[in-house]
Formats: C-alpha cells, structure tokens, sequence
C-alpha cells in the first residue's frame, strides 16, 4: 500500500481521456490513497460527477457549494486537506488557466490556495500540445514548481497521431507514488553538470559538440522535486531552469572543472552528466586566425578528466558519471566505469538520431560494479527520475558499505 494515508485530490478537466481517470481513482485507492475528485464544469459533460462519487466515496466537488466546508470555502478546506493535487486530464484549458492564475472555478482557486505539489497530465489533440500557447504555459508551470507529468505520443482521439496523450494510468500511479518518496534526497546537496563545453580555438571560434544540456537539466529538476539542494554547472545551453536550482554557467573544460571543485567540497552527490571537450586548443590564437589556401593544423592537449579528479580526490564520494558511445555502447561505458573508480556509469548510444543529444527523449543503460539496468526510450524529464531512482538504491548499499554521510531512506510506506 505504497499511498496508504495519503490524502489526494483527483481533478478532472474537460477531455476525452476523462475516461481513464475512472480507473486512475480506483487504482490510487487500492494502494491506500484517500481520494476526493475535483471537475470543471466543462468535465462533467464527458464523464458524469456520479461516476467519480460511486468510486471514490466522496461527493465530488464541482462548485463552492458547502459539500466539504460548512462555511462554503470547499477550495480552502481541499487545498488544506490534499497532499497531492493531480489534475488528469489536464486541458489545454486548464493549463493556461493555472498559468495566469485564474480562479473562475473551484479548481483553480483550489490551485492557488494549495501549499503543497500539483501535478498536471496534460492531453489533448497533437497540434494543440504542440501550439507555442500551450508549451509556453507549461514551461511557466514548470518553473513555479507544477509537476508535468506527460503527456505520451501515440495514436489520439481525433484520428492523429504524436503527443498529447494522457500517460496510462499505470504511469500516473507510478509517479504519485513517487512524489511521496521524494523525501529521499531531502537537504542533500546533489552537484550536477551538464551541456557541452567550448573550447577556443581564436576570439571567435571554437570547438564544441552536441549536447544540448536537457538530460543534465531533467536531472536537475528531478533532484530538487526529490527534496534536494541542487547546484547545476552548465557549458553553453539553451535550457532553463527552476529558479531554485543553484545555476553556474561555464563555458570551456578549465572553468567547468574549477567551477566542480570550488563546489564539490559540501557535496552529498556528484553526477557528471556534461559532455566536456577531452581536448583543448594547445595554444588559443589571441586574433581571429586569416583564411588562407594553406592546411590549418591545431594542436590539441588532453583537458582534465572532471570525472576522474573528483573521486581522487574525494574516494567516498558517490560519482556517477554518464557515457556517450557510437558503438559498442555498453563495453566502453563499462571499462570507463572501472577506469574512472566511478560508482555508476550511465550509457548512450547517440549515434540514433531520434535520441540522445539535442533530443528530448534518450534510452540508457544503467551500469554499476554488479548491475545494469536497460531503460527503454522515453523523454528526458522521466528518464532523470529513473536514473534518481535507480541512484537512491545504490546508495543505500554505498552507505551501507563505507559508512560515508548519507541518506534517509525514503518516506513511503
Ligand atoms: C469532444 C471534445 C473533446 C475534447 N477533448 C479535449 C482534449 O482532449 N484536451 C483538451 O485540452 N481539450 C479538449 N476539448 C476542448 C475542451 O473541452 C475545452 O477547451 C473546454 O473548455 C475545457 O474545459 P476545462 O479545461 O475548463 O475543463 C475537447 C472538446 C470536445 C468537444
């Protein structure tokens, strides 16, 4: 009974998938949930209020009309009673209602009055999750600390095909367990890096590669929702981040390196997700270097290893380390793994080009001295609570091992 005691609003939205969120509620009560639904009025005309009343038990509440709270004030009496606010489906409708702070509905004045998490599970047609509208509403979401659990690609509705579906309800049961055992890295202090580094060839030029930063991102998020401090080293990316997450920007190898141990000192956690240049420019041209017929050579020098240098220097710290392979994916991620004394290596082989760097999706192998774990492709954002996971777990033997300062096991009963 992995929700056992766990009070939980259920909301509900006007969408075709309002269908599922049926079972959704049958489900999070099998495994202890208290649960009470909140529907828009626009919901109630895709699945009657009753349905929701005869499975959860509760009267559902639509409009402040006193069912909850004597004085009428159900929005307050729910936001002060839920733990977890799941809103599934959430409409495009609803996704920007709670952007602009809207409370024309008892679902969103309970939105705003809530403390705690709210998590939304978006679906809808393709082209309208797709809409600049509705992905700008979410980013914004996502930065005030909303959880965006979703959506899922697949055959829709409307006969189209992509994203926008609602995440089975398996899913969303897996993550509402989740969020309850996100206490588990609760004050540690996690130290990530991501995105690529530049290397400077001459003031204008340099040598980077592809990495976008969203897996070293995703893991950043994924480590604050799971209760911890988070400082985040980044080469030049496009991302941003959770106003909370500690951000320091870098740009070559040298200063990402400086920068890991100017933090690492006060670090429960290191995961060195980036994708740092193995070499620099011997000599960086201090002026534009002039085109000419002649062959260029540069010569590089190896950059230090940030990965290897961390544990040197501090051996019962737990590193995790990530691999970008072409080939042989699993074989040189493992040897690196042993190389570098890292205490987990996670594997990719970015040669597809529909994962991996730039993309938003990316399936990895999880490597350590004893174990490796396939994750199948999935989308960055859900593939970091994997990986956080498949960490915590570890950990718990690390700890065990060489008795160095480190966690709680997780909350969830
Ligand atoms: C048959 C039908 C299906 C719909 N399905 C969706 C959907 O899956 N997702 C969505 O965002 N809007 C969908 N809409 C549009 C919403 O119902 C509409 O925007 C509504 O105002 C949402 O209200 P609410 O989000 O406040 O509940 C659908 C409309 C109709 C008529």
């Amino acid at each position: 009974m992995t929700l056992r005691n766990k009070q939980i609003v259920i909301a509900v939205t006007g969408g075709i998938a309002a269908y599922k969120t049926a079972q959704l509620v049958r489900e999070a009560q099998a495994e202890g949930a208290q649960v009470r639904v909140v529907m828009t009025a626009s919901a109630t005309s895709f699945v009657a209020a009753k349905t929701f009343q005869a499975l959860s038990g509760n009267p559902v509440a639509i409009t402040d009309n006193g069912l909850f709270d004597q004085a009428g004030m159900d929005h307050i009496a729910l936001a002060r009673w839920a733990d977890l606010i799941v809103i599934a489906p959430a409409s495009a409708n609803s996704i920007a209602k709670l952007t602009h702070g809207e409370a024309d509905e008892l679902l969103y004045a309970l939105c705003l009055a809530h403390q705690g998490a709210v998590a939304v599970a978006p679906a809808m047609n393709q082209q309208m999750w797709s809409n600049a509208a509705t992905q700008e509403n979410l980013k914004h979401l996502a930065d005030r600390g909303f959880l965006i659990w979703g959506p899922a690609d697949g055959a829709q509705a409307c006969g189209e095909v992509g994203p926008g579906r609602m995440l089975e309800v398996t899913a969303l049961l897996q993550l509402m367990i989740r969020q309850f055992e996100n206490s588990a890295f609760a004050a540690q202090h996690i130290l990530i890096t991501a995105g690529p580094t530049h290397e400077a060839i001459d003031p204008v030029r340099y040598i980077g590669n592809r990495s976008s930063g969203k897996m070293g991102f995703a893991l950043a998020e994924a480590a604050l929702a799971a209760g911890a401090h988070v400082t985040l080293i980044a080469g030049p990316t496009h991302e941003t981040c959770n106003s909370r997450i500690r951000l320091i920007n870098v740009v070559s190898a040298a200063e990402m390196h400086h920068a890991v141990f100017q933090q690492v000192d006060d670090c429960d956690l290191f995961i060195g997700c980036a994708a740092v240049a193995d070499y620099r420019l011997t000599d960086v041209a201090s002026e534009k270097i002039k085109k000419s017929d002649n062959t260029l050579c540069l010569e590089l020098t190896p950059t230090a290893d940030i990965l290897s240098d961390v544990k040197q220097a501090k051996p019962t710290l737990f590193c995790v380390g990530f691999a970008a392979e072409t080939e042989h994916t699993i074989e040189h991620a493992s040897e690196k793994l042993i190389r570098k004394n890292l205490d987990m290596i996670i594997a990719n082989n970015v040669s597809c080009s529909d994962q991996g760097f730039n993309s938003d999706y990316n399936s990895v192998e999880i490597i350590t001295a004893d174990n490796q774990e396939s994750i199948a492709r999935m989308r960055k954002t859900t593939l970091a609570i994997k990986i956080l996971d498949a960490i915590h777990k570890q950990l718990i033997n690390h700890k065990e091992k060489s008795n160095v300062r480190f966690l709680k096991k997780s909350h969830s009963t």
